[in-house]
């Protein structure tokens, strides 16, 4: 998986809190990966009956902005429901998490349309709704959320813009990022914009960022343009502080798509049992078969022996 990403790709996720991997996934990974997002979302242009938040109002949340985000498991084929735990990103979160056990913890679609919304966003961090608290001054001990983009992003299709770490702490000290006087953070937004670079790429782009580090959602100006992209973030195992979706919440969506094509590494990151773990017994097996008919459980089975 080594030739996904580079030990120096990691240590600039590090030292700056964001990386953009050009080419991290294969073309044929994109093309299936884009069937899917067009059989889910294809649609040219915007929504018509859709309440936008309009143009002008820069850098502001707004609901449609985030209109089309699907989670997984998602009815479509496995190739966008398992890209967000591919081989090479499990690889990139446990070498960047300094862990052999990782979790993923988010892991959606998102599509965006232009017209759709004004998608500016302002200057944030995403960590106020990953952990109750703050983030710890070790990367290792945060998680790694990674945007990957399955449609070639120019400046004109929303790239997210970012502000390294080292750049943004000439801005806003830790505690000032937190401060309730709304002059400090008209200036920190001000002073980041001086710094913001633009994360655009090509389809296939992964861009692993830190939950500490500035960015923000850009608009797309393009004639009936479109981003296809998929966030997935990674947190240790056993990591409570850390958290979004509770995957079991959503036992209703077709979890087939993914239990049927995963690997056990991949169910791992769901919080599925390792083969070999004590939890499975000849009757735990029997019966998560009867709960998924279509999952192989050969790995499982012949740990058990
Ligand atoms: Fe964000």
């Amino acid at each position: 998986m080594q030739d996904r990403y580079t030990p120096e790709q990691v240590e600039t996720w590090r030292r700056d809190g964001a990386v953009v991997i050009k080419d991290f996934f294969t073309p044929e990974e994109v093309a299936a990966v884009v069937a899917d997002f067009d059989a889910v979302f294809g649609r040219e242009g915007a929504d018509a009956g859709l309440e936008k938040k309009q143009a002008g109002e820069v850098g502001r949340f707004h609901p449609s902005q985030f209109k089309d985000i699907q989670p997984v498991p998602i009815e479509c084929s496995p190739a966008l429901n398992l890209i967000g735990v591919h081989p090479a990103l499990i690889a990139f979160a446990k070498e960047a998490l300094a862990t052999d056990d990782v979790r993923v913890y988010q892991c959606q679609s998102w599509a965006k349309f232009t017209g759709d919304s004004d998608y500016d966003q302002p200057w944030h961090t995403d960590f106020s709704n990953h952990t109750l608290t703050v983030p710890s001054e070790d990367a290792t001990k945060n998680t790694v959320t990674i945007l990957c983009y399955f449609s070639d992003v120019s400046d004109a299709h929303g790239p997210m813009n970012y502000v390294t770490r080292p750049d943004a702490a000439e801005v806003s000290s830790p505690v000032d990022s937190l401060s309730r006087d709304m002059d400090v953070q008209k200036r920190i937004q001000t002073d980041l914009t001086r710094r913001g670079r633009s994360s655009a790429s090509t389809a296939g782009t992964a861009i692993p960022y830190c939950i500490d580090v500035y960015h923000r959602g850009t608009n797309l100006t393009a004639p009936k343009g479109h981003r296809y992209a998929l966030m997935t973030c990674f947190k240790k195992a056993k990591d409570d502080s850390i958290g979004f979706t509770a995957w079991q919440f959503h036992h209703t969506k077709p979890w087939a798509n993914i239990f049927n094509h995963a690997t056990p590494e991949q169910l791992a990151c769901f919080g599925v049992q390792r083969p070999g773990d004590p939890f499975w017994t000849p009757t735990t097996i029997e019966r998560a078969q009867l709960r998924y008919p279509g999952w192989d459980l050969t790995p499982w089975k012949e740990a058990m022996r």
